[in-house]
């Protein structure tokens, strides 16, 4: 994992929140140690364990936090961090792997467990003065996930919690600033999880809680317009939430400097082409110039069945069409992605180099680089529910905001086998009755995804008094974290029957309506 950009230059250093670096150690956690601490509005970067203390400094870390991982501090070639971080006086907290990292430079004696621990623990504060502590009960309940142990404390250090199994499950050099837990406080099954990085945060760190939106969008203003000067940006609008944020707040930045192109592929859902494009001239004011490429998309699909086909067929139209409208527009210098924080460190990670494709993922934003514009990419910073509360602050419509995933190449992998413009109308006729029967439904929680899809199945029917032999459709609606993986909405009967009923009755073309029980994996979200 190479250092990412934001390393560097974020920006103006006197306008930078207090920001607290966390070492990724390759726990599975990082992300949700760097969710806990933005939630508790303290800005940080999740950097590489062996970022030099050298590349740090100059960043004036307000703490640093270092994540579990999967190896032994034991192991010969175990991943360390550089000692000179211990010995710089910055705040520091362990966590699990990390705790044993600090163990062992500050001169503990580690060893390995006959039998790892996993799961709930109970923990037991012996060591209640320590701020560490502060608000934590005597006994609570903690995740464990560790096949080493502390055995003999460091010099200066105090033991500060134990469980049943595990001897020195957190510990505390109180004067030093330094700490270290066995157990993960950033899951939510650990009781007080919160609390404990709320108080290494705040109470010894003493950072004040500086990252906000409505700062960060100040901040992110004057970054934009002293990059971009006098010249010229243009941007892919695709409706999507991140790049309707990203427009939006370089707009704010430059006004008319900035052109959005909005590529009308003839594959978005019902009304969608002419929502955003309204949302984003009439109410937010953008610059937008609507393409309508819905015949030519259609042309070069005609009679294409294979799924990866498809796929491929769109992405390199959407650049060819993107092309041929910047192409227009003289003197631009800049692009605007909608890149956000997640995939900045999973691009990085070994991770995203190996596995088997599954799907090309084709992203609206995802221009290739070879365009020759210097990117503007104002989200990297960002996680996605950052993004939904910036759009907010900028006053998005909540359509727009709250808007479901929607796969850049659109109906075209809802509808199986190949797509022709009366297929495209029938999925999405039944598709918008999904969504407002779905909408309507105020469900708690709601789906993270729902849509229809039409299969290539006729089967017979009976309606009225005739005889029908026409179109099966497909519900399929999750919920889910991140699309990765997913499961199947426990659905109510009744709003699936009228999600049933109206289709059938209101889509002349289907007369029949399944709903898709499966998880991902096996299958995966979209059937395409
Ligand atoms: P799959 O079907 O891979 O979908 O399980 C996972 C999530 O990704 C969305 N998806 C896409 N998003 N371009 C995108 O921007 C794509 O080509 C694409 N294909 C799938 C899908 O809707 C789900 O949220």
């Amino acid at each position: 994992m190479a250092l990412p950009d934001t390393l560097d230059a974020p920006g103006a250093a006197a306008t930078q929140p207090a920001t607290v670096f966390i070492l990724d150690f390759g726990a599975q956690y990082s992300q949700l140690i760097a969710r806990r601490t933005r939630e508790l509005n303290v800005y940080c970067e999740i950097v590489p364990y062996d970022t030099p203390w050298s590349a740090l400094a100059p960043r004036k870390p307000a703490a640093i936090i270092l994540s579990g991982g999967p190896e032994s501090t034991l192991v010969a070639d175990a991943p360390r961090m550089d000692p000179e971080i211990i010995r710089s006086g910055v705040p520091v907290l362990g966590i699990c792997y990390g705790m044993q990292l600090v163990a062992r430079e500050c001169g503990a004696e580690l060893v390995k467990l006959d039998h790892a621990e996993y799961g709930p623990a109970t923990l037991l504060v012996v060591h209640p003065e320590t701020p560490l502590f502060e608000g934590v009960s005597t006994e609570s309940r903690v995740w464990m996930s560790h096949g080493d142990s502390v055995v003999r404390m460091p010099e200066g250090f105090k033991k500060a919690g134990s469980t049943a199994r595990c001897a020195v499950a957190a510990m505390a050099n109180d004067e030093r600033k330094i700490y270290g837990v066995q157990f993960h406080p950033e899951v939510v099954h650990t009781e007080f999880g919160k609390q404990i990085i709320n108080n290494f945060l705040h109470r010894i760190a003493g950072i004040t809680s500086d990252w906000h939106m409505e700062s960060f969008v100040d901040r992110a203003i004057a970054e934009i317009r002293a990059k971009v000067g006098s010249d010229k940006v243009i941007c892919a609008l695709s409706g999507g939430v991140d790049s309707a944020v990203a427009a939006t707040l370089v707009s704010r930045a430059i006004g008319e400097q900035l052109t959005c192109i909005f590529v009308d592929h003839g594959l978005l859902r019902k009304n969608e082409a002419q929502r955003v494009t309204e949302a984003f001239r009439d109410v937010m004011h953008l610059n937008v110039v609507a393409v309508d490429a819905r015949r030519r998309f259609l042309d070069k699909l005609d009679g294409v069945s294979d799924p990866e086909q498809k796929r491929i067929i769109i992405g390199h139209e959407f650049i060819r069409v993107f092309e041929e409208e910047a192409a227009k527009i003289p003197g631009v210098k800049y692009l605007v992605q909608g890149t956000l924080y997640p995939d900045v460190i999973e691009s990085k990670t070994p991770q995203s180099k190996a596995g088997h494709k599954i799907k090309s993922h084709h992203n609206v934003g995802g221009l290739p680089e070879k365009m020759n514009f210097a990117l503007i990419e104002p989200l990297r910073a960002l996680f996605k529910d950052e993004v939904r509360a910036l759009g907010l602050v900028l006053g998005l419509p909540d359509h727009i905001v709250q808007r479901q995933p929607f796969p850049g190449p659109g109906l075209a992998v809802r509808i199986i086998d190949s797509i022709t413009e009366e297929r495209l109308a029938l999925v999405r006729e039944a598709d918008a009755i999904v969504c407002e029967e779905i909408d309507g439904a105020n469900l708690d929680p709601k789906p993270w995804q729902y849509f229809a899809v039409l299969t290539p199945v006729k089967s017979v029917g009976v309606m009225g008094d005739g005889r029908t032999y026409s179109n099966l459709v497909a519900v399929r609606a999750i919920t889910s974290e991140d699309g990765m993986t997913a499961d199947w909405a426990r659905l109510p009967y009744d709003l699936l029957g009228r999600i049933s009923s109206r289709i059938v009755n209101e889509v002349p073309g289907i007369n029949r309506v399944a709903y898709d029980v499966t998880s991902k994996p096996p299958s995966t979200v979209e059937w395409e």
